[in-house]
């Protein structure tokens, strides 16, 4: 089901006109007035047991009600009755594996996923046992002691795509996360078919502006009650600026992920008709993505592409070197081109055997588009193509 660009415009505004004002406040206290000690004592007890709101937000720790604003837009863009706004994408699946460890310590998940991520899951930080399966191979790995199943599509790098409602159906009772930070809820809802929790980097396209760093997750209220209990008790808090400018982006997004996709496409089109390039992972094209999982789960291919040159790392290193319009840089889903080499830069944290192992190979670029004309990014892209393979042709 696509979202409306009225509900986009509107959501988790209801309580401005009441206001009387017409743009988002920003409440920067970190405490608040409590003359009366009965009514610090009960919204505290309700705010420390996860509950969304209470008479008093007690400290800023506790709520906020610039974040609350925010959570709540990104809620009813999910379809999800609560969102939970955390400081970045990496507390955000911290929260996850910290509020139910009461109920497991093992943890099933399908790679590739965002390289930190894998990090944070195989390197055991959190206390936590993980198995790294194929999609079709959940059901089976999943233990007495398995909490969590977790998935991210499309996934980081390799824009792999995994059928949410297969996993789910093999996950049984236990709770999936979908990390849909590629897709945003434009693209994908992914509770819709089954998922719990909804992992997003706002990072990336929520924010859309390569200004803010944050995280969210959209799931049920008992799931938000839990997760609120960790935020609470960790700090691992999102700032009220960050949250006002993330709520100032939700307007724009179905705007932006359209505009950006219809670059990607372009782009991805040429690139798999380019002898320069071998091998092009996006899932508009044809061939190479699960395309039942595609027309099962999203309404678009999304703005991230990855694709392969011919003469493998050094070639890949004189594109990036060479890019003049996009900016080589880590990131991705904000309103100007980014492009960066996931093997040296994001998933560089991974074992290597477990990188190349999932498709992340020396001579992979991964490209976030922009909201730029397709043409020129097109001829930036070229211009430095031919620049990396004649610079390779003189050196062989
Ligand atoms: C798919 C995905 N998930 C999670 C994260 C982590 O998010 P953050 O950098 O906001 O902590 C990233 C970051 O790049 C990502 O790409």
């Amino acid at each position: 089901m696509t979202i409306k660009h009225t509900d986009l415009v509107h959501a988790g505004r209801q309580d401005l006109r009441q206001l009387g004002v017409h743009a988002l406040p920003v409440d920067l206290s970190t405490t608040y007035p409590l003359p009366e000690l009965g009514t610090g004592t009960a919204s505290l007890d309700a705010l420390v047991a996860g509950q969304q709101q209470a008479d008093n937000p007690v400290y800023a720790r506790l709520f906020n009600p610039t974040v609350d604003r925010w959570e709540r837009s990104l809620a009813q863009a999910e379809d999800a009755e609560a969102a939970v706004a955390f400081s970045s994408g990496m507390a955000a699946l911290t929260a996850c594996i910290l509020a139910l460890r009461a109920t497991g310590n093992h943890i099933v998940a399908v790679r590739p996923v965002y390289g930190t991520s894998d990090h944070l899951l195989s390197s055991g930080l959190l206390g936590n046992e993980i198995s790294w399966v194929l999609p079709e191979e959940v059901g089976e790995a999943i233990r007495p002691d398995t909490a969590l199943v977790m998935i991210e599509t499309p996934a980081n790098p390799t824009l792999k795509l995994v059928d949410i409602e297969a996993v789910v159906q093999q996950a049984g009772s236990l709770p999936v996360l979908v990390d849909s930070t590629f897709a945003t809820p434009i693209l994908q809802q992914p509770l819709r078919h089954g998922a719990s929790m909804v992992l997003h980097s706002a990072t990336k396209f929520l924010g859309g502006h390569g200004d803010v760093i944050a995280g969210v997750i959209a799931c049920s209220e008992e799931i938000a009650q839990q997760l609120r209990q960790v935020r609470i008790a960790t700090g691992a808090l999102l700032h009220p600026w960050a949250a006002y400018l993330l709520h100032r982006s939700m307007p724009t997004l179905k705007l932006r992920v359209e505009r950006a996709q219809a670059g990607a496409m372009a782009l991805a089109e040429r690139l798999a008709a380019d002898p320069r390039v071998a091998a092009v992972h996006y899932p508009g094209l044809p061939g190479g993505i699960d395309h039942g999982a595609f027309s099962r789960q999203m309404n678009g291919p999304g703005s991230v592409l990855a694709f392969e040159v011919k003469g493998g790392f050094p070639v890949a290193e004189a594109v990036i070197g060479k890019v003049e319009l996009m900016t080589p840089a880590v990131s991705l889903g904000s309103v100007d081109t980014l492009i960066q080499h996931p093997a040296a830069l994001t998933h560089r944290v991974m074992e290597e055997d477990a990188r190349t192992g999932c498709g992340i190979g020396p001579g992979l670029l991964r490209l976030s588009t922009g909201l730029e004309d397709a043409d020129d990014l097109w001829n930036d892209l070229d211009q430095a193509l031919n620049f990396a393979l004649t610079t390779r042709q003189r050196a062989a």
